[in-house]
């Protein structure tokens, strides 16, 4: 082989290898707009029925879902339906009158984020309404904030996702808002148990005590003992699981 040859080889043998250790080291991995890439599993179903000014809820975006979420996200397919306790009543002009477990002010939060959700999932395949990274950010910089209701702090969260506040806050006071709140009503009234505690935590289809004591404990010892194809990177070995 000439030195030229010798050379090249070990040029395309480096850059292999660099690729390679490249790949590896990432995980959780997120494409330029922030999509978590498909995983080829199954996805792991996770849907959260919260209250966006409840402490129990906005401490498991915190210290469950969201860290979660950043470790085997790409693994997950999350939705979130702001609404648990509350009640509606429907005026004669077809609109709905919300009431809160903490009040109006939780209310429209919870409508603020219901239209994020509406505005910003992405809605790629079936996996309509998966939540993204984007979206992810928004609520937890929300549910982690000294107050989720307060419009500067929604503002500035807003603004870090590129998420337009006019469009926001307008979908907030207006019927679009109000309709889609509704929905989330209607999902959260649907399920099966009925909701009697939040955040309320159903994975695959299922809500049991088991994986209830399970989320809100060790969120992602449940998503990474739950998910059938690979273990992913982030997930704790099974021998750390057994301590
Ligand atoms: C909804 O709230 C408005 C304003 O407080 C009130 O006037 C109206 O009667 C309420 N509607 C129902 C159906 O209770
Ligand atoms: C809302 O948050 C901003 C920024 O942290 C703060 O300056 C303001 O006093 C807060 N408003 C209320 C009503 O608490
Ligand atoms: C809860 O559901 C999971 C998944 O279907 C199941 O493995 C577990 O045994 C159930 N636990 C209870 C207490 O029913």
């Amino acid at each position: 082989m000439s030195t030229r040859t010798i050379l090249f080889v070990c040029l395309v043998a480096l850059l292999s290898l660099w690729a390679v250790s490249g790949r590896t080291e990432t995980d959780a991995v997120v494409d330029a707009d922030g999509n978590w890439l498909e995983a080829h599993a199954p996805l792991v179903d996770l849907e959260v029925y919260y209250e966006t000014l409840c402490p129990d809820s906005r401490n498991f975006i915190e210290t469950q879902l969201y860290p979660t979420a950043n470790k085997v996200g790409h693994v997950m397919n999350i939705k979130v339906y702001p609404y648990g306790k509350a009640t509606e009543v429907q005026n004669p002009d077809k609109t709905w009158n919300y009431t809160c477990q903490h009040g109006p002010k939780e209310c429209a939060t919870n409508m603020l984020t219901t239209c994020a959700l509406h505005f910003y999932s992405k809605h790629h395949h079936h996996r309509r309404h998966r939540l993204d990274k984007k979206l992810l950010d928004f609520i937890y910089c929300i549910e982690n904030s000294e107050d989720p209701s307060n419009a500067t702090i929604q503002e500035a969260c807003a603004k870090k996702e590129h998420f337009s506040w006019h469009k926001l806050s307008r979908c907030a006071e207006d019927k679009l808002g109000n309709e889609l709140e509704h929905r989330m009503g209607l999902k959260t009234e649907a399920l099966n148990p009925a909701l009697n505690w939040v955040p309320w935590i159903v994975v695959n289809g299922v809500h049991n005590g088991t994986i209830q004591g399970e989320a809100v404990s060790d969120l992602l010892k449940l998503v990474c003992d739950t998910y059938t194809g690979a273990r992913p990177k982030a997930c704790p070995t099974p021998l750390d699981d057994e301590e």
